[in-house]
């Protein structure tokens, strides 16, 4: 795709899942991915697959919830690909299922620290180095638990609304300054963040609550943000796009 071509993209939790998917059609469409991760294994199998494809691709190893390590994840890839001109926060955790009042401290503040301060710590690094180089294009993955309630997953809920009032706050901030930002809302999607929610649960929702009667697959996750990152949507930031199967219309 001639708009994201030679250009430097960061994805975060690219060793497996929607990251691995959204890496993989980077790589697919020209772009110089950089695989982020704290799995170091998976991300250099999602690596060394884009390169198997005729693509370009390197692993900088990176845990979000820390903040220097999210800065030194940015120098380092400036220093391998150029400007970011794509980036994409996805890294994140599904974590554990309890009513609010029984939530230890400790997995909340750990949700917080992945699935929230991790993408402001990216947002601010790949803002300023955009800022820097002429402006870039960055993707949230939020979820439908970022539109609306999750009992039993209060924290993942709090989480992902906060990574919407991120994406459309910022959106409006940098809009004249050549940098978009947009989230994608994926549904349930067959990845291994489902394998910690409680047996038939999932099959049970995705019967009642999913109107396409399945779960997403990674790569229709993966589709909606390439469009995202292209050309293609050059008029669309602050946007918050539904990938779920037609769940979020009932
Ligand atoms: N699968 C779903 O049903 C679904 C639905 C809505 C939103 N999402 C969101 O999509 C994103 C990707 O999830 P997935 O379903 O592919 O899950 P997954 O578990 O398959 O992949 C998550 C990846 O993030 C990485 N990761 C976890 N903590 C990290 C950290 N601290 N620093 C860096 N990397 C870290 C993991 O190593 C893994 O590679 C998440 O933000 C998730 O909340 C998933």
């Amino acid at each position: 795709m001639k708009s994201i071509k030679d250009k430097c993209a960061v994805v975060t939790g690219a060793a497996i899942g929607i990251g691995r998917a959204i890496a993989l059609l980077l790589g697919e469409n020209g772009a110089k991915v950089i695989v982020s991760d704290i799995n170091e294994e998976g991300a250099k199998k999602t690596v060394q697959d884009i390169i198997n494809a005729g693509g370009t691709a390197s692993y900088i190893p990176c845990d979000v919830s820390k903040k220097e390590q999210v800065k030194e994840l940015m120098v380092q890839a400036i220093a391998t690909y150029g400007p970011i001109k794509m980036a994409v926060n996805n890294a994140g955790i599904g974590g554990v299922l309890s009513p609010t009042h029984e939530i230890k401290f400790e997995n909340w503040d750990r949700m917080i620290a992945i699935n929230l301060s991790g993408v402001f710590y990216c947002m601010k690094e790949e803002i300023s180095a955009m800022l820097h180089h002429g402006g870039g294009n960055i993707v949230n993955i939020s979820s439908l638990a970022g539109l609306g309630g999750v009992p039993g997953g209060s924290p993942y809920a709090a989480a992902k609304h906060g990574v919407i009032g991120l994406t459309r706050s910022a959106a409006m901030e940098y809009a004249k300054l050549n940098i978009r930002v947009n989230a994608v809302c994926p549904g349930w999607t067959e990845t291994a963040i489902l394998d910690g929610i409680k047996d038939g649960m999932v099959a049970t929702s995705v019967e009642r609550y999913v109107p396409m009667g399945r779960l997403g697959r990674p790569e229709e996750v993966a589709e909606t943000v390439l469009w995202l990152l292209s050309d293609k949507s050059s008029f669309t930031s602050g946007h918050c796009l539904t990938v779920d199967g037609g769940m979020k219309s009932s």
